[in-house]
């Protein structure tokens, strides 16, 4: 059994925790912070058929890292989660790929939602945390594009009681917007930022709401990216919509002046956006528009993302960055620990009806590292905040009574 003495709770309370594990011995954490262990409601850990990328033995590693026990992962692999019998499939991969590394990370599944398998929604609803919609194309060929079928999924998910998160991008927009800047000649990584305009977002989140405001739907809007989402989102909760909001890391601290840096890496969907955007959400954490934040974690390799601009995949890795990057925020006077705590669990507890756990988070608030690839679970081995230096990094994750003390893992890639 393992002690762990002098930590506090963000309200200064002195916690003593024990975990099971096998090895005898004190741990003197005087100094650090317990945060309740992190729940990221938005990862593509790729299993099954994209494990190059990253599979669950790096994920659930990476997760750990960043300080996570508990992950929603989305459909969007190969083939994708869309029936009753590929969900079976996925669990029992992710099951024994978490048993080979010992790590009985908590995880819950989307279950994707496809025209020609909505009659399976019923038979899968008590194994999955919600249906993911993706109203425009992004990685893989899941896509919801058409409103009669938009009607159905909202309707089906309404009956069986079973939240509707959304990839709000307006396909049509998508398109028209596509075809317009390929007639203009060549595009740039940047250009990914004008295609995928904030119109497309809108026009898909009013869609969304419209669709909740009919059928009283719950709704979870991934990756909010801009101050005209907000302005919707902020309207349906007063009407007293069943309409959550997520946010990104990337969305929050990176922006379009970090293409010519990044390229490649830069590029995701929804798009990095101008830096006005960026204050906006902050700010609608502080106001309570913005509930949670999800990592997204997207790894693809470098390789990939060296790809020029039609060929590079959307997306980027997260989790291992998220909580360091939310700490610095606090200590830029952003964000307080109880903003943090209810974007990273509290309220994705709420929203997504989940047990209290007794998972923990120890973070040393003063760390100051600067983020090193070479240190990263993630099998992709890269981040576009590469370089950046952040202060208050977690040191110790309690995941089931288990104790991982991450600077030894951190080390041996
Ligand atoms: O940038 C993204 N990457 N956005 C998505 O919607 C999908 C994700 C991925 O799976 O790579
Ligand atoms: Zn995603």
């Amino acid at each position: 059994m393992i002690t762990i003495t002098g930590a506090k709770s963000i309200s200064g309370q002195p916690l003593t925790l024990t975990c099971a594990n096998q090895t005898h011995q004190t741990i003197d954490a005087t100094g650090l912070i317990a945060l309740p262990g992190l729940i990221d409601p938005h990862v593509h850990f790729r299993t099954p058929g994209m494990e190059y990328k990253e599979d669950w033995r790096t994920g659930a590693m990476a997760a750990i890292c960043g300080g996570y026990t508990t992950v929603f992962d989305m459909p969007n692999t190969i083939p994708p989660t869309i029936s009753a019998a590929l969900l079976q499939e996925k669990i029992a991969l992710i099951d024994s790929q978490l048993k080979e590394v010992a790590i009985p990370l908590r995880y819950h599944l989307f279950f994707g939602a496809d025209k020609k398998h909505f009659s399976e929604v019923h038979q899968v609803k008590n194994a999955v945390i919600g249906i993911k919609v993706f109203m425009g194309c992004s990685t893989g060929n899941l896509v919801i594009d058409d409103d009669e079928s938009l009607h159905a999924i909202f309707a089906i998910a309404a009956t069986q009681n079973l939240i509707v998160a959304v990839h709000a991008e307006d396909e049509d927009r998508l398109k028209s917007q596509k075809k317009h800047f390929q007639d203009q000649g060549a595009l740039s990584y940047s250009h990914h930022s004008e295609i995928r305009d904030v119109q497309a977002a809108c026009l898909a989140v009013a869609k969304a709401i419209e669709l909740c405001r009919i059928y009283r739907t719950r709704l979870y809007i991934l990756h909010v990216s801009t101050a005209d989402e907000i302005a919707l989102i902020k309207k349906a909760k007063e009407e007293g919509l069943p309409v959550h909001a997520e946010t990104t890391p990337h969305h929050l601290f990176l922006n379009q002046d970090s293409y010519p840096q990044l390229q490649g890496r830069a590029v995701v969907n929804p798009p990095l956006r101008e830096l006005h955007h960026n204050t906006a959400l902050m700010e609608a954490i502080r106001a309570g528009i913005i509930d949670t934040i999800g990592s997204d974690h997207a790894p693809h390799t470098q390789q990939e993302k060296a790809k020029p601009y039609g060929e590079c995949p959307s997306g980027m890795p997260g989790i291992e960055t998220t909580l360091p990057l939310l700490l610095t925020a606090y200590h830029q006077g952003l964000l307080t620990l109880e903003h943090i705590v209810a974007l990273t669990s509290t309220r994705a507890e709420t929203i997504f009806g989940l047990p209290k756990t007794a998972d923990w988070v120890l973070v040393d608030m003063d760390r100051e590292a600067v983020v090193d690839p070479l240190k990263l679970k993630t099998k992709c081995a890269w981040s576009a905040f590469s370089g950046r230096l952040l202060r208050g990094w977690p040191i110790y994750t309690i995941l089931k009574e288990q104790c991982f003390f991450l600077d030894d893992l951190r080390e041996n890639r």
